[in-house]
């Protein structure tokens, strides 16, 4: 089928490459001319394992294309699919300049039936926006031609992008239009081989689904990291609680962990456009506002903790920190706690030396022109003259260190371990102070 992605990010890029992969022909629109410029000479502009080479494949086979040229992507693909960015507008709603325009942009230009796929997260409502929109556009022209707007939600998940899309749980289709119908059955065929996956339903509820999704992992996240600083108070440890509560069927091990926040591109602007959504339509939705409370009171979590070590003025100290990006296998630094906790530092006087295996190159981005900063390219050169150790991202490769080297290299040998990473009796019994979250 003839697919065009308009958005080249991390939704575009994955959702056009796995698409291209299964032998449709793809091409992939960014208003982004340096992103596009990186894909046409061979680069990936983000980092996601199993991306370069995969595009790569497909770009050889002839059946993956990127340009900035409007016209041309309109042109291309009976699918049109909007996966641009829709952020937080200043009150917390989700921003839909993008989506409009790209759909505009379909109006403007299409001279045959489109089917127009709304893949971006969108609140409830807004494929009438988008159906609005082209109508408008089309009207201008003074063309009637027919098109269909279909809500499909992504959920795949940064760091295992590929894998989701290639073999999604579920693909939430919302369309009542049988013709739509027809076209995102046999879109998805390739991906549902050994089960149907499809779930079509109205957009509304499909639009719905998406935030409901995010929504329920973000509170279990909350409660957990609510019940871990219940547990330091009481004396429990919540890594024993998670395992005793994660074993009956009905609640289950995912999304349990507690940690320093949740952070990303989707769950904090998701919590808050939906509970801007709910207000909208005069309900309050105060279990999700009492989540994003949680999760911002957890950001400050670990400098609380340092601060509880080493005294409220941080000047002449340096902190190690491991981990950037907001989760492993990404370098995404959206929301990530790791902001909150450097400036916090920074605020109390203190330097930062930090180590993440890919995000570095994003957090020199967004912290540019600060000198109190040093990024190093291996873990324990962070720590080599710091006073204490910070983590707050879950990389594979922090998961067994040499804590003897690290009690060795640190001025005061303490880890604050935003992740739990560590049975606490392995980094004590190297002479180090271990402080975790919710842990005895
Ligand atoms: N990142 C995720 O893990 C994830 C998962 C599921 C859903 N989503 C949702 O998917 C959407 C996209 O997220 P993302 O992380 O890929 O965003 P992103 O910022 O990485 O990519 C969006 C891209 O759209 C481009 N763009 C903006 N306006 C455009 C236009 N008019 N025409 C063409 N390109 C345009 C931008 O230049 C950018 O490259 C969001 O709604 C997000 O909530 C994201």
């Amino acid at each position: 089928m003839k697919i065009t992605v308009i958005g080249t990010g991390y939704v575009g890029l994955v959702s056009g490459t796995c698409l291209a992969d299964v032998g449709n022909d793809v091409l992939c629109l960014d208003v982004d001319a340096e992103k596009i410029r990186i894909l046409k000479e061979g680069g990936i502009p983000i980092f996601e394992p199993g991306l370069d080479a995969m595009v790569k494949a497909n770009v050889d086979a002839g059946r993956l294309r990127f340009t900035t040229d409007v016209e041309e992507a309109v042109a291309h693909g009976l699918l049109q699919f909007i996966a641009v960015g829709t952020p937080p507008d200043e009150d917390g709603s989700a921003d839909l300049q993008y989506v409009v325009a790209a759909a505009r942009n379909v109006g403007r230009f299409m001279t045959g039936y489109k089917v127009v796929v709304d893949k971006s997260t969108v609140p409830v409502g807004t494929a009438d926006k988008v159906q609005a929109a082209l109508a408008e556009e089309l009207a201008a022209r003074g063309e009637s031609i027919d098109y269909s707007v279909v809500s499909n939600p992504e959920f795949l998940k940064e760091g295992a992008a590929l894998e989701d899309f290639m073999k999604p749980d579920r693909i939430v289709v919302g369309t009542e239009d049988p013709r739509a119908i027809d076209v995102m059955r046999e879109l998805y065929a390739p991906f549902q081989r050994n089960h149907e996956r499809l779930l079509v339903m109205d957009v509304r509820s499909a639009e719905l689904t998406k935030y409901a999704a995010n929504a329920m992992l973000a509170t279990r996240i909350s409660f957990m990291n609510e019940l871990a600083n219940l547990s330091e108070r009481l004396g429990a440890d919540i890594e024993l609680v998670r395992k005793g509560i994660g074993s009956d069927p009905r609640i289950g091990f995912d999304f349990l962990y507690p940690g320093a926040g949740y952070g990303g591109s989707c769950f904090p602007k998701d919590v808050q456009a939906l509970i801007r959504t709910a207000h909208a339509a005069g309900h309050d939705l105060k279990v999700l506002q009492a989540v994003e409370d949680a999760n911002d009171a957890q950001k400050s979590v670990l400098t609380q903790k340092i601060v509880k070590r080493l005294g409220e003025d941080l000047s002449g100290k340096t902190i190690a920190l491991w981990g950037l990006a907001f989760k492993p296998n990404t370098d995404d630094m959206r929301e990530a706690p790791s902001r909150v906790l450097i400036a916090d530092l920074l605020a109390r006087g203190a330097r930062v030396r930090a180590y993440d295996p890919v995000a570095s190159h994003e957090a020199q981005r967004i912290f540019a022109g600060e000198t109190r900063i040093d990024f190093v390219d291996k873990p324990m050169l962070a720590v080599q003259g710091a006073d204490v150790l910070a983590i707050v991202t879950e990389w594979k490769e922090f998961r067994a260190p040499d804590f003897p080297a690290i009690k060795a290299l640190l001025k005061t040998p303490a880890i604050f371990d935003g992740r739990n990473l560590y049975d606490p009796a392995v980094p004590r019994r190297a002479g180090l102070e271990y402080f975790a979250i919710g842990r005895l």
